[in-house]
């Protein structure tokens, strides 16, 4: 069974509740995709492996426990995934970060790559895929192709809201790539829009429209 886990945590609940009110103003909107991603981060790195290693503390030897997994990559879509990243990072300051740069054709609903970086080393780790919408889920599904042409195998999805055309789209194509969100929506609308939604993630975090 394709994994899905619906963040509940009353702090992502209700900072995403703010995000979704029309008159939010760009900064708010910002700041809260940025706390949001940082919760978001605690969830989804909920599970990584640990390892006891043998320490000092100022008063006795111990054996403590630090991460032993894969290392990470975030890997925000563009723009709108972007919002994430700082939030992520600073949680895990040692991660690297992929940008993968798509955009959904209006008319077609279809992504269009523009651009995609990547840490060399990328399929050696764990990426973490970050887009605070799964509408059609299109966008998702070709960064995730695009991740598994450069030889990923262990990739996990982040995203704040999903529609649940978008999680079957997802996870009719990425089986085994878990998908972590705050909320799924009751459905698209005619423009592939997610009801009831936030909007255009994208121009209301950067204020181009
Ligand atoms: C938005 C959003 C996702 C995509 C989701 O980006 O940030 O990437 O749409 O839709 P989908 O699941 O139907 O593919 P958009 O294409 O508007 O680009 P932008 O972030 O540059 O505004
Ligand atoms: N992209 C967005 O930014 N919002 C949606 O509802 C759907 C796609």
């Amino acid at each position: 069974m394709p994994e899905l886990h619906v963040v509940k945590h009353p702090l992502v609940q209700h900072k995403l509740t703010l995000m979704r009110e029309r008159d939010r103003p760009v900064h708010e909107f910002r700041q809260l995709v940025n706390e949001i991603g940082m919760l978001l981060a605690y969830e989804v790195t909920r599970d990584l492996a640990l390892e006891d290693v043998p320490i000092e503390t100022p008063l006795a030897p111990m054996l403590a426990p630090k991460l032993a997994g894969k290392k990470l990559v975030f890997a925000p879509i563009l723009r709108a995934g972007v919002g994430f990243v700082d939030g992520m990072l600073a949680l895990v300051p040692a991660a690297r970060v992929a940008h993968i740069g798509l955009y959904r054709d209006p008319q077609s609903l279809q992504a269009v790559e523009y651009y995609f970086k990547a840490p060399p080393d990328v399929a050696e780790r764990l990426v973490i895929v970050l887009d605070p919408m799964l509408a059609t889920a299109n966008s998702a599904v070709a960064a995730v192709d695009r991740l598994k042409e450069r030889g990923c195998r262990d990739i996990r999805m982040v995203c704040l809201l999903a529609a649940p055309e978008g999680v079957a789209h997802f996870h009719g194509t990425h089986p085994e790539v878990p998908i972590w969100t705050a909320a799924i929506d009751t459905r698209l609308d005619e423009h592939g829009y997610i009801l009831p939604g936030l909007g255009d993630a994208g121009d209301r975090m950067f204020g181009t429209r």
